[in-house]
């Protein structure tokens, strides 16, 4: 059992917030993990993938346990499917690029998402019009409470819009996901983006793909080692119809998609651009100049700055047009 007290948290989170943890972990086997549990029952604790999604504003006086289970394998294989287990601290874009180099495809568009394997689930993670949970078929857990294995299949992972069970309930640490991906390749259009990056190749390879991804990503977004951030800071709100009209008539040009009856999913980026906030600067806090859905830090160590910032951005939002902007990231 291998347990450190006192660990510096800066370089676990993209943001690159300064924090301790008086206790740290970073079990490799599941029984591993599953002896620290019994040893240390009565600790509040938290599960950290590569620290992509969450930075600190205070020192965490309990366990924080960082999964450090490795390895790829196929579990099984048909002429057309593929079912490929992956452990929870693979680096998320390392392992598709590895699937896209064995032609295995259903995972492309989730290229260069920075994070682990095992933090795809929890958040769902989302791109270019593919999300996670269409490819996952089983998450292999450990019960935070009993130190106990369980499998969940895809429903029982309550997958919705940047949401699963795991970050409602976060008593679970995931020890590998298990995907089911295709053998063959066709390009679908899905996402405007992608199909202007795409523009001029007639049926685009499954390389290409994540290639055309990967350029627009490293444009549009920031290296976080270069400038520290956690990707998309809000989630895109979800408006009613009535929300959606008075809006339009403010915002003629507010991007909106049909999501169900009687809501709209519209952009963060949007509004926060529309309320004078890309680009903009405080102190060593500031929104992305060619995106304006991220917050980039410039240099500070102390979370509450950022999480200030962030208030800042919901203020003038709702001020300005009635919209509750909610973090996709997590604070602690
Ligand atoms: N837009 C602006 N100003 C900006 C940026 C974007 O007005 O500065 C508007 C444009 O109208 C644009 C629209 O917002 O067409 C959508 O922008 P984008 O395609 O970049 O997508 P997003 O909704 O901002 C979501 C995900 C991203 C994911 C992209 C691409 C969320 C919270 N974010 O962003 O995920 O990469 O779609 O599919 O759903 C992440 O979660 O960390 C993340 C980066």
């Amino acid at each position: 059992m291998n347990i450190q007290y006192n660990t510096q948290l800066q370089p676990y989170n993209s943001f690159r917030t300064k924090a301790t943890a008086r206790i740290f972990c970073a079990p490799q086997t599941s029984e591993e993990l599953a002896e620290i549990l019994k040893h240390f029952s009565q600790e509040k604790k938290l599960i950290l993938g590569a620290g992509f999604n969450l930075f600190f504003t205070k020192d965490y006086d309990g366990l924080i346990i960082r999964p450090a289970m490795r390895g790829i394998r196929v579990v099984s294989e048909t002429d057309n499917e593929v079912v490929i287990e992956a452990g929870a601290a693979e680096d998320w874009d390392t392992f598709v690029g590895y699937c896209v180099s064995k032609g295995f495809s259903g995972l492309e568009n989730l290229s260069l998402i920075p994070g682990s394997v095992g933090a795809s689930p929890v958040q769902n993670i989302g791109a270019y019009g593919t999300e996670v949970r269409d490819r996952i078929i089983k998450v292999n857990a450990v019960d935070v409470r009993t130190g106990g294995m369980r499998e969940f299949t895809n429903e029982e992972c309550e997958f919705a819009y940047r949401d699963s069970i795991f970050k409602i309930t976060c008593g679970f640490v995931i020890t590998a996901v298990i995907f089911r991906l295709d053998k063959s390749f066709q390009y679908k259009e899905k996402y405007i983006d992608l199909s202007r990056e795409l523009e001029g190749v007639s049926s685009p390879t499954l390389a290409q793909v994540r290639d055309a991804i990967i350029r627009i990503r490293t444009r549009k977004l920031p290296d976080y080692r270069v400038l520290p951030n956690a990707g998309s800071f809000f989630k895109n709100p979800v408006l009613s119809q009535l929300e959606k009209d008075t809006l339009q008539k403010k915002l003629a040009d507010l991007p909106v998609y049909n999501v169900g009856e009687n809501k709209f999913k519209t952009s963060a980026a949007f509004l926060i651009e529309k309320a004078g906030y890309k680009g903009k600067r405080h102190g060593m806090v500031g929104t992305y100049e060619h995106h304006a859905l991220i917050i980039v830090n410039y240099g500070t160590e102390n979370g509450k700055e950022i999480a200030g910032f962030m208030q800042e951005i919901q203020q003038e939002v709702f001020l300005q047009f009635g919209v509750k902007l909610e973090p996709e990231v997590w604070i602690f």
